[in-house]
C-alpha cells in the first residue's frame, strides 16, 4: 500500500524539453541503448489515439489470426511498451527479453527521445493519429483513472495544459507533424483513428499489405470482428482490467471508454471550441495532415 501511495500522481519530469510521467522519464537514458531488430514493428502514437486497437489488430495478424494465441497474455505483455517503467511492475524492456521475434513494440515517444537503433534498423512503424479534440477528452478521462499521471485538475485547466504541450509526451501538434514528416523518408504506415472507425476492414487491409501478409477476405472479417470496440471492451486481455485498480481505476473511467469519433462535442463548451480552433489553426499552419473532427 505504501508503494502505491508513492507511485500515485508524481509531477511530470522534463527530458530534452519533453514532459513525461516521472517513471518513464527515468527509463529514457537506459533506453537509448535499446537494440532494435530489423523485423521489429513499432506501433507509435500520441497517447489515446488508438494504440491498443492497432496493437490487437497487429498481434492477431502476427499470430496467424488465431484467437487462442491472442489469449496468451494481456496486450501490454503481447506488445511491450518500450518506455514503460513503474515501481513494482516489469518494465517494457524487461518484457521484451521474453518476447520472441518478430516483435511488436509500442511507444508514445516523440522523435527527440526515440532510441536511434529503431531508425538505423529502418524498423517498420504503424503510426495512428486521432483528432486532437477527441484525444484531449480521452486523455483527460485517462488521467483521472490512471494514477501515474499528475492530477488533471478541472477539464478547462487540463485543456489549457494540453494546448500548451504541458502534459505527458508534450505537444500533440508536434508529435503528429514530426512523425508525418518522418513518414516521407522512413517506412511508416500513417493511419487515422477516424478512418479506422469509418471502415475498419479497409484499414486492416492497409496494415496487412504494409507488413507483407496476405490473408483471405474472411480472415479480414474475423480480425475486424475480434478487434471491434464491443469485443475489445469485454476482452480482459485487451481492456486493461487485469491492471491493479491502484494503478488504473476503471470505476472512475473505463480504459475502453466510448470508442467513437466526435465525442469531444459532449465535453467542449462553445467558447472552449472556438479558442481551441484558433490555437489549432496557428499550430497546424502549413501542415497538410487531413484530420477529421467527426465521421
Ligand atoms: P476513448 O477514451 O475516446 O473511448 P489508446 O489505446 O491509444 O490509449 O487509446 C484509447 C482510446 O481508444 C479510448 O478512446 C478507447 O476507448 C479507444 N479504443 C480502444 N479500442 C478501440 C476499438 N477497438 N475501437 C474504437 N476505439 C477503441
Amino acid at each position: 500500500m505504501e508503494l502505491i501511495q508513492e507511485i500515485s500522481r508524481p509531477p511530470l519530469v522534463y527530458m530534452n524539453g519533453v514532459p513525461l510521467i516521472k517513471y518513464f522519464a527515468e527509463a529514457i537514458a537506459p533506453l537509448q541503448n535499446f537494440q532494435a531488430l530489423p523485423d521489429d514493428v513499432l506501433i507509435s502514437t500520441y497517447p489515446k489515439s488508438g494504440t491498443t486497437w492497432v496493437s490487437e489488430i497487429l498481434d492477431m495478424i502476427y499470430h496467424d489470426d488465431d484467437l487462442e494465441k491472442c489469449q496468451r497474455a494481456p496486450i501490454y505483455v503481447r506488445v511491450p511498451f518500450l518506455e514503460f517503467q513503474c515501481p513494482g511492475l516489469p518494465s517494457g524492456v524487461l518484457r521484451l527479453k521474453d518476447t520472441p521475434a518478430p516483435r511488436l513494440l509500442k511507444t508514445h515517444l516523440p522523435l527527440a527521445l526515440l532510441p536511434q537503433s529503431l531508425l538505423d534498423q529502418k524498423v517498420k512503424v504503424v503510426y495512428v493519429a486521432r483528432n486532437a479534440k477527441d484525444v484531449t477528452v480521452s486523455y483527460y478521462n485517462f488521467h483521472q483513472m490512471a494514477k501515474v499521471h499528475p492530477d488533471p485538475g478541472t477539464w478547462n485547466s487540463f485543456l489549457e495544459e494540453f494546448m500548451d504541450g504541458k502534459v505527458s509526451y508534450g505537444s500533440w501538434y508536434q508529435h503528429v507533424q514530426e512523425w508525418w514528416e518522418l513518414s516521407h523518408t522512413h517506412p511508416i504506415l500513417y493511419l487515422f483513428y477516424e478512418d479506422m472507425k469509418e471502415n475498419p476492414k479497409r484499414e486492416i487491409r492497409k496494415i496487412l499489405q504494409f507488413v507483407g501478409r496476405s490473408v483471405p477476405e474472411e480472415t479480414v472479417d474475423l480480425i475486424a470482428q475480434h478487434t471491434s470496440f464491443k469485443e475489445m471492451k469485454k476482452n480482459p486481455l485487451a481492456n486493461y482490467s487485469t491492471v491493479l485498480s491502484d494503478f488504473m481505476d476503471h470505476t472512475i473511467s473505463p480504459f475502453m471508454r466510448k470508442g467513437i469519433a466526435g465525442d469531444w462535442k459532449s465535453t467542449f463548451t462553445v467558447a472552449q471550441n472556438e479558442r481551441f480552433d484558433t490555437h489549432y489553426a496557428d499550430k497546424m499552419a502549413g501542415c497538410d495532415l487531413p484530420f477529421r473532427w467527426q465521421i
